[in-house]
């Protein structure tokens, strides 16, 4: 019972289930006393049964915003077959109502998702759900599960772990990914895996990032970057096209090292043009003190000339420089150009011809920093948003998809310098750059593709690596010793070892498709159960402590 309302002596009765809400009237015309009595006590998200006839409302009384409007149930009985308490939260709103806090909602999940717009959501995560299904089996790929309880399988974040009760001291870890059983199914000859799989990683967390969530997970043999690609264009249109849109393949490509330089980050958002550009050579001359000190070291000044810009107020632009210090740049310098004046913090050293050699125009700005790439890369990154945000320009179109191609092999640690790997360690180097493995290890190029949607990674893959020397070198780089290899992975090599096909893969994260495809805000809205932030489960209680006795059966000790 969604909502009730007595207007002279007739009940009307909103009753909702998962397929929309439908009008009950119950009045003394054609219900016995008794019924509409009952329908008068009756609370708020009470499961009711109703029999009636279903009517045409008179003409006046119809809601055009109901897709039930035109019709209503007149009631000859009604039987409470679950009577509801006061709910803690509401699931009815009024138009512009706000939701009761998200903390609250999340503690009274069974009622939240009683909402129309979370079970809206949930029925397009099934559709997607059945459609990738479809689509995967129908490019004959076979759906094969992997096990939970696993080994540390590398990703780049934590593992969580699950004590083993008859091995005292020793571990389960969750798997971060099926990355390796997929490996292994293909040197088992399975040819084509996929898999909605379950994946597990102790992470900080965010509005696009869970504890737990769900890939949709392939790996196929004897293939090569572009076959694997083809794949998951395939899969991305379907899933696309359940949701009513239609996407373009093949989507655009572009490689890793021009997305850094034209958008600052490997998710550029391609619905808008302006980009970023480096004006180093057209500042240098001008003689900026702001520039000049820093202009050493490999420093470059880049910059984003913004159509339109001048329309930024001081206001705005102070905030994008705390944005791009926040980022951890010296600041941000701009220009503005309105008419034959051009003003800003750096204005008075642009004359209009240099104005025009960043590219800004009558009614644009020029907003601009410098240093090394690895400080303004991710500033200007953010400013491009934050302008994007504010200014809300129109988007060249709605469904932006690209690939991110030629990902570096290795990153260096920021803190110690040393490499670590950017995907994770099976990926395969490219091949016109093994040779620079161990003379410039972060020049080497990886076969690894990522998909981007509208600035989100939608999901990332490589070719892998089959050679066991090579498997064997890339560890050594990581800086893992001999003996630590063959504990991690030796059964991994030992696999490579047995003859193993060319293969590769990919994994789309398919709680971000469900959140983008439904609009909603977070992951939360699209996940039945999330967890907080702070990765908590508030519905269950989970994590809490655990008994003694279950521990000592653990073999697990707690320390304060
Ligand atoms: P990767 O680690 O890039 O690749 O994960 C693939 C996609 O999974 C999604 N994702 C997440 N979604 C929600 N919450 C999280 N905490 C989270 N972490 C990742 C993202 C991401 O793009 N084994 C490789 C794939 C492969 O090489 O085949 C892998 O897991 O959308």
């Amino acid at each position: 019972m969604h909502r009730r309302r007595d207007l002279g002596g007739i009940v009307f009765v909103d009753l909702r289930d998962r397929d929309g809400i439908v009008q009950v009237a119950i009045g003394p015309g054609w219900a016995p006393a008794a019924v509409v009595t009952r329908a008068q006590g009756l609370g708020a998200e009470s499961v009711v049964v109703v029999e009636g006839a279903v009517v045409a409302r008179p003409p006046a009384m119809q809601n055009a915003e109901l897709a039930t409007g035109a019709v209503e149930v007149q009631a000859t009985a009604l039987t409470v077959v679950g009577a509801a308490e006061t709910p803690p939260i509401p699931v009815a709103r009024g138009k512009g109502e706000e939701l009761p806090a998200e903390e609250l909602r999340l503690r009274y999940r069974h009622l939240d998702l009683r909402r129309p717009e979370l079970q809206a959501n949930l029925m397009l995560r099934h559709r997607l759900l059945q459609r990738a299904r479809r689509a995967l089996s129908d490019l004959d790929f076979l759906e094969i599960e992997t096990p939970i309880l696993t080994k540390p399988t590398p990703e780049g974040a934590r593992d969580y772990l699950v004590p083993s009760r008859v091995h005292p001291g020793e571990f389960y870890a969750l798997p971060q990914s099926p990355q390796i059983y997929k490996q292994l199914l293909m040197v088992a000859g399975f040819d084509r895996y996929f898999q909605l799989a379950r994946c597990f990683r102790d992470e900080d967390l965010r509005f696009d990032r869970q504890p737990e969530f769900t890939q949709i997970d392939i790996e196929a043999a004897f293939v090569g970057q572009e076959d694997v690609l083809g794949y998951v264009e395939a899969v991305l249109a379907a899933l696309w096209s359940e949701a009513g849109h239609r996407l373009a393949a093949p989507f655009p490509r572009m490689s890793w090292r021009d997305a850094m330089e034209r958008y600052g980050t490997d998710k550029p958002d391609l619905r808008f043009d302006f980009t970023i550009g480096d004006w180093t050579s057209h500042v240098r001359p001008l003689g900026v003190p702001f520039f000049q000190n820093a202009l050493q070291n490999g420093a470059r000044v880049r910059g984003i000339a913004v159509p339109g810009g001048s329309a930024l107020s001081r206001k705005d632009v102070d905030q994008l420089a705390e944005t791009a210090k926040a980022a951890g740049a010296p600041g941000l310098a701009w220009i503005k150009r309105q008419g034959e004046q051009v003003s800003g913090s750096v204005g008075k050293h642009f004359t209009v011809d240099a104005a025009g050699t960043l590219g800004v125009r009558d009614g644009d700005a020029a907003l601009m920093t410098v240093g090394v790439d690895r400080v303004t890369s991710p500033a200007l990154d953010r400013v491009r948003q934050e302008v994007i945000r504010r200014l809300a320009p129109a988007p060249k179109m709605a469904h932006a998809l690209c690939w991110v191609v030629d990902f570096p092999l290795f990153q260096p640690d920021p803190e110690t310098g040393r490499p670590v790997f950017s995907h994770h360690p099976f990926t395969a180097p490219h091949p016109d750059d093994v040779a620079k493995l161990d003379r410039d290890p972060f020049a080497c190029r990886a076969l690894h593709y990522d998909a981007v949607y509208n600035g989100h990674e939608l999901g990332s893959g490589s070719i892998r690596i089959t050679d066991p020397a090579v498997q064997r070198r890339i560890f050594a780089h990581l800086g893992l010793a001999p003996a630590d290899i063959d504990e991690r992975f030796g059964f991994l090599i030992g696999a490579l070892a047995a003859g193993a096909p060319p293969h590769g893969g990919f994994a789309i994260g398919f709680d971000r498709v469900v959140m983008l495809l439904s609009g909603a805000g977070s992951l939360r809205d699209v996940i039945a159960f999330p967890k907080t932030t702070a990765a908590r489960a508030l519905f269950e209680g989970a994590p809490g402590p655990a008994r003694a006795e279950d521990l000592a059966v653990l073999h697990v000790k707690v320390e304060s």
